[in-house]
């Protein structure tokens, strides 16, 4: 028998007790281990079986380190209908995730009862994948047709009461699995319940699967899995159930062999594996409970909100009284939105309003906090001052971050007696909402301010990534390479709104035109002016948005920029002074217009990123290929569908990309310079993704 289902004989029941930490994947040995525990039960006469896991939950799905490898037996499908078909009552017991393939196991099991707080769902659409273990044949059945693809097409979780108002379980019951399994199935066997296998329900009701289908390939912006589960599902309702999970099972494999689920399946990894580096291991974080906030605009009242949201006392400094009031509007607003959306209860909100939170114009205030972050302008003098400041009134051994989006924080570090207390804790906006959080390591930060930073993160339920110093850390560094490219194109004869659909096309959720005007034209009409006169002859820095900005076109902010927002803010339609500007330059510097195809510009721009991030890698700025694809995922929307552009790049062929930069070279060398990195790579036969396994 396997040691990863343990076997026990209590009276009647046999009781099998996933052994597979930590979370019970159903891998090769657990598969076979309940298969083995069904047949052993039967053959000693047992009357039930008992099926839970041991530890934090119960099983939370296949393992999903096989998914890409050759399908070893006994197949998940054929162990969920060998459990169905046993003679012998099948009760599953559910505590902790009972996910994916760990909830086909239980509605194969014949009755189900879970603790309280147990969770169910099938999360395999996060994975590029559907249900491929009869759930998407036995849910339905089930549920019916509309629950079930709620469930499978979002893959969000529902609790225990609400599985068992659907009837996806039977009970539920305080206690430890084990004791409620044992008497929840004492109780069945003394009532004389009979088998109830969910196969031999009536086909579920069909829904109209054509609109259905269509609805749903529109909600995931391309990706293609959710659209799978209506098709799959389908089936429930036109094929007998052996037919359906064949036809289930033939969807599932389709999906296996695409680039989506490799990319799904890189970014569920990478998202674990971010955080770990071996330089932290063994090193403890500083104890932090307060948190002081120099700034309350945009970010600072962003930083406090997610601090506040989080438990942590908040100081936040301004520089004047209104200000400060200012800032507390914000917040205030910032919370409002989150009981409104039912994340934060009303009492709560009181409390962090009324204790939590305290305004202050005097640094004194901030003589007793455990870690300061400042987002205050970004210009160097003032950050120098602030940080002056900081190093007479903090306390020692307090942490000084700096919410910098481009400066050199060894610079700002100087400026200070405690070097190693310095680090870039760099947010993203709005910073209570987005997930991304660089961690930014200056010369001298200490090891345990470094694991203070991502333990902050941890507890903000941010997603952390170790950058390095340089202009723009990884993301903001790689962004205006990006958005260099998407400005030739223009030049060259695409459209803004041309390149915004292409890549939404590609799934972003916004083109990197609409971003600038809700970002705020300003911004980089600012940047330009202050990098103009130390810039590069060679650069190719289009002069357009510069009139558009100085007919105060800055954007959503003005109603107008590269679109106009009469509408509202939803419904912008091309701005008709961008193409006339646009065609201005072109004609005053000589350009005649190209043609490109969709194709031709998601090809350019992803090559600018690559060729960037790869720069970035082999700089050491970010440490592996797959910090960058987190970063890129969570604070700058590329599709996760995609894995990152460093994932993506794997999945293209980097040979192809590298002979593309260096074609696209000869019309621009200095633009399109080729990334160390991807030629050594290229030279060497490897991949990002070999980088990455050598840093695990
Ligand atoms: N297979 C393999 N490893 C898994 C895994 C799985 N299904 N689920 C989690 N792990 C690993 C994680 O990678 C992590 O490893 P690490 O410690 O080496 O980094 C460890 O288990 C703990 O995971 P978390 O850090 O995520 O722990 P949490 O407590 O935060 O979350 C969880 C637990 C909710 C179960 C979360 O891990 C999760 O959502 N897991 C994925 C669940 C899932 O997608 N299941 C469906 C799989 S696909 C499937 O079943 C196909 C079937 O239909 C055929
Ligand atoms: P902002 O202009 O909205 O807010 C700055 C605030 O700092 C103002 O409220 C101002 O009163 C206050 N302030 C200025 N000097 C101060 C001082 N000496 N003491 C106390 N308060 C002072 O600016 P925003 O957008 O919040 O940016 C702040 C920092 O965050 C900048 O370094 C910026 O680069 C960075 N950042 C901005 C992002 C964004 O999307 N806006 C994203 C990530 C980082």
């Amino acid at each position: 028998m396997s040691e990863a289902i343990e076997y026990e004989r209590v009276g009647d029941i046999a009781v099998l007790k996933a052994n597979n930490p930590p979370v019970n994947a159903l891998g090769m040995d657990v598969r076979a281990g309940l298969i083995a525990g069904v047949e052993r039960a039967e053959a000693e006469g047992a009357r039930a079986i008992l099926i839970y896991g041991g530890g934090r939950t119960y099983f939370a799905g296949a393992d999903i380190r096989e998914f890409g490898k050759p399908p070893t037996k006994p197949y998940l499908p054929d162990v969920c209908n060998r459990i169905e078909a046993s003679p012998l009552l099948v009760v599953s017991a559910m505590h902790g995730t009972a996910l994916g393939g760990g909830l086909e196991i239980a509605v194969s099991t014949h009755y189900r009862i879970a603790v309280p707080s147990a969770r169910m769902g099938l999360p395999e659409v996060h994975l590029g994948l559907i249900p491929g273990a009869t759930g998407t044949q036995r849910l339905p059945r089930l549920v019916g047709v509309e629950k079930s693809l709620d469930i499978m097409t979002t893959g969000r979780q529902i609790n225990a009461q609400q599985a068992l108002e659907l009837g996806v379980i039977d009970g539920i019951a305080e206690g430890e699995p084990r004791d409620i399994g044992l008497t929840y199935a004492q109780e069945l066997l003394d009532a004389g319940a009979p088998r109830r296998a969910v196969s031999e329900m009536p086909a579920p009701a069909p829904i109209d699967f054509d609109a259905a289908y269509d609805a749903t390939l529109a909600r995931s912006r391309g990706q293609i899995s959710p659209a799978y589960c209506v098709r799959a599902v389908k089936a429930a309702c036109d094929l007998p159930f052996a037919e359906g999970v064949a036809a289930e099972r033939a969807l599932f494999r389709e999906l296996m062999e695409t680039d989506q689920r490799q990319g799904m399946i890189h970014a569920f990894f990478s998202e674990r594996a971010v955080s770990k580096l071996p330089e932290l291991e063994g090193v403890a974080p500083r104890d932090v409970n307060a948190i002081g906030v120099i700034g309350g605009g945009t970010m600072g009242s962003g930083i406090a909100t997610a601090c506040l949201l989080s438990g942590l006392n908040v100081v936040l400094l301004e520089m004047t009284p209104e200000a400060a009031e200012a800032a507390r509007g914000r917040i205030e607003g910032n919370l409002g939105g989150a009981v409104k959306r039912g994340k934060l209860s009303q009492d709560k909100y009181d409390a962090i309003t009324g204790k939590a939170l305290t305004l202050s114009t005097e640094y004194a205030a901030l003589s007793d906090v455990d870690l300061v972050i400042e987002a205050v302008f970004e210009e160097m003098g003032v950050k120098k001052q602030v940080f002056t400041q900081l190093d007479a009134v903090c306390k020692r051994g307090a942490v000084l971050a700096s919410n910098t989006s481009y400066l050199d924080i060894d610079e700002i570090a100087a400026c200070t007696s405690r070097r190693g207390d310095v680090i870039g804790l760099h947010f993203f906006s709005p910073a209570h909402v987005m997930k991304l959080l660089e961690v930014v390591v200056a010369d001298a930060t200490a090891p345990d301010v470094v694991a203070t930073g991502f333990a902050l993160g941890k507890k903000l339920g941010k997603v952390s990534v170790r950058a390095g110093v340089c202009d723009g850390f990884i993301g903001n560094r790689i962004l205006k390479t990006y958005r260099t490219c998407a400005d030739h194109l223009v030049l060259d004869g695409a459209s803004p709104y041309q390149i915004d659909k292409a890549m939404t096309g590609f799934g972003f959720a916004m083109g990197p035109f609409a971003v600038a005007d809700l970002a705020g034209l300003d911004i980089g009409w600012a940047t330009r002016k202050r990098l103009a006169p130390t810039r590069d002859p060679r650069e190719r820095v289009p002069t357009y948005p510069d009139k558009l900005c100085e007919h105060g076109n800055f954007g959503q902010k003005t109603g107008k920029g590269y679109y106009d927002y009469a509408g509202g803010k939803r419904g912008g339609v091309p701005n008709p002074q961008v193409m006339e500007l646009i065609e201005a330059e072109r004609a005053e510097l000589g350009i005649a217009p190209r043609e490109f195809s969709d194709e031709d510009i998601v090809r350019r721009y992803m090559a600018s990123m690559v060729n960037e991030a790869a720069k970035v890698v082999g700089e050491g700025i970010a440490r592996r290929p797959l910090d960058v694809d987190m970063t890129l995922l969570f604070g700058y929307g590329f599709p996760r569908y995609n894995g990152g552009p460093l994932k993506w790049a794997d999945m293209q062929g980097l040979p192809a990309l590298l002979d593309d930069i260096c074609g696209y070279a000869e019309e621009d060398a200095y633009f399109w310079q080729p990334a160390p990195l991807l030629e050594q790579l290229v030279a060497e036969g490897r991949s990002f993704d070999d980088l990455n396994k050598e840093a695990a």
